[in-house]
């Protein structure tokens, strides 16, 4: 059956069911609602077309709404953002762009390799620049620095991005291909671990390292650098070459101790960022006399068995499990056709979200009746700001695994259902003139559902 068969009976089915459901008269005990908004749409405003089917040529047209374009357009991109040209009619107001596909980022092609970046400077909302929402909910914490930066980085088989160190932080999560990491702490003790695709690195603010792909894979590796500081940009890297290059030459040899004067004569003139070299032979650290780092710098994610869902998985991995990982946290989710990553937010922190497959559909919600709705796709970057609610719906009919990411030390989520099921019954039906038969199925989800099902109403 084809999705938009599949979707078209579910349309049915569900309307149908609204009709059926909608109560002919609120209990009493409830207080009325103006008679208006029993229901705010039953209008399933599902998205109306899908990035790989599409309509010959998508307008902007969403039942009596809108109207066809006359002048010129980019259909392409129309195609990939439905919501946007033709938005729900629970859409209101604006959030800020919450989408950047990595395709907009102007790329630094190197010898070996390649970096593109997405930061505050590329899309606003990463830098809580979100003037309403900064009064009403951040004023307490501006002094957090709550954001973050990606960079996806490439390097061919062999190829080395250079020994260096940055003021923030650094994680990682391998999209292809194994890469060797190497660092030394500041109380001189080294790491280094060849690290796997779907497995984490990261390294303190201020610890030095470097990144070497393998030759594990002909093609050498990818991987998501994670920069919890929204105006981060890779170019802030301190680089080995580029200090030894502004150093008077005398006093490089005198701090090295050198016997040769020339020793330290072929230092390059300009940073060498990524670079091609040969393959590393194994993932042995030189020996060292104060140990190896007590926490290690890398993290077998992909080893972590993920939790079933009703519709879908979900793994995480912050500091009660990756130690070291103090302030990066990680949720990788899959959600099935039709299923949907449940209605809730983060309570503390923004939410960078990586889309590794498939498609899906994101609403965010930010108070005083404003909400927008986006389009994802595989490749693409959305950006929720902490404490907005949202969900994120499997559009296409494939698995959609994205990575829920958090300048944090744990993942946290409040569950919009879970929130609904432990309270009070009578205070819930006085909001939503919801019946007893519906606040007994809201009981399920007294544990968090986090993904759940397609709605199957075939039993019901
Ligand atoms: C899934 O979508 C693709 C692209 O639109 C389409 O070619 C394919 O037939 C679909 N598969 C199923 C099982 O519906
Ligand atoms: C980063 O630095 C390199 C080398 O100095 C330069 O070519 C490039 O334009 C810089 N990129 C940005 C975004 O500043
Ligand atoms: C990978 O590199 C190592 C070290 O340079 C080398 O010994 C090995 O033969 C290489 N393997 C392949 C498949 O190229
Ligand atoms: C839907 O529910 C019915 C009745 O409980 C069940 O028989 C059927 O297998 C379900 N369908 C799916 C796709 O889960």
């Amino acid at each position: 059956m084809s999705s938009s068969f599949l979707r078209l009976l579910q349309i049915s089915l569900l309307t149908a069911t609204a009709v059926l459901a909608a109560p002919a008269s609120s209990p009493a005990s409830v207080a009325q609602p103006s008679s208006t908004v029993l229901f705010a749409s039953t209008d399933l405003n599902l998205p109306l077309w899908e990035p790989n089917s599409p309509p010959s040529v998508p307008q902007p047209i969403r039942g009596s709404l809108g109207a066809s374009i006359l002048g010129p357009t980019n259909t392409f991109m129309e195609l990939e953002n439905a919501d946007l040209l033709a938005p729900p009619t629970t859409d209101s107001g604006s959030v800020g762009n919450a989408k950047w596909p990595f395709s907009f980022s102007k790329n630094r092609l190197q010898t070996g390799g390649w970096a593109r970046q997405q930061n505050a400077q590329v899309m606003p909302i990463a830098k809580s620049r979100f003037l309403k929402l900064d009064r009403m909910i951040r004023s307490d914490r501006l002094s957090h620095n709550q954001d973050i930066a990606g960079v996806n980085m490439r390097l061919e088989a062999g190829a080395i991005r250079e020994l260096h160190w940055h003021t923030t932080s650094e994680w990682a999560y391998v999209l292809k291909g194994t890469t060797q990491i190497s660092a030394v702490d500041q109380d001189g003790k080294n790491f280094v671990a060849n690290v796997k695709p779907g497995d984490l690195w990261f390294f303190p603010a201020g610890i030095p390292h470097s990144l070497q792909a393998t030759n594990d894979t002909a093609e050498g590796s990818e991987f998501l650098l994670i920069f919890p500081d929204g105006n981060f940009d890779e170019n802030d890297t301190l680089l080995l070459t580029d200090w030894l290059a502004h150093v008077p030459f005398e006093v490089i040899q005198k701090n090295f101790q050198v016997t040769d004067p020339k020793a330290f004569s072929h230092i390059p003139a300009e940073q060498l960022y990524i670079f091609p070299g040969n393959p590393p032979a194994n993932a042995d650290a030189p020996s060292d006399p104060q140990g190896t780092v007590p926490l290690p710098y890398a993290f077998s994610f992909s080893e972590i068995v993920p939790t079933q869902l009703g519709g879908g998985t979900v793994k995480i991995a912050d500091s009660r499990t990756f130690k070291i990982s103090t302030t990066v946290a990680v949720a990788e989710v899959t959600v099935e056709p039709g299923a949907l990553r449940e209605l809730h937010w983060h309570p503390t922190m923004d939410e960078w979200t990586f889309f590794l497959e498939g498609e899906g559909r994101v609403t965010i919600f930010a108070g005083q009746s404003t909400a927008n709705t986006f389009n994802y796709q595989a490749g693409d970057i959305a950006y929720v700001p902490v404490s907005l609610g949202h969900y994120v719906e499997n559009t296409g009919n494939t698995t959609l695994k994205y990575l829920e990411i958090f300048n944090s030390d744990l993942f946290q989520d409040v569950s919009l259902s879970q929130w609904l099921a432990l309270t009070p019954p009578a205070l819930v039906k006085a909001h939503l003139g919801l019946d007893d038969a519906t606040i007994q199925e809201l009981t399920k989800f007294k544990e968090k559902a986090i993904v759940v099902p397609p709605l199957n109403l075939t039993g019901a």
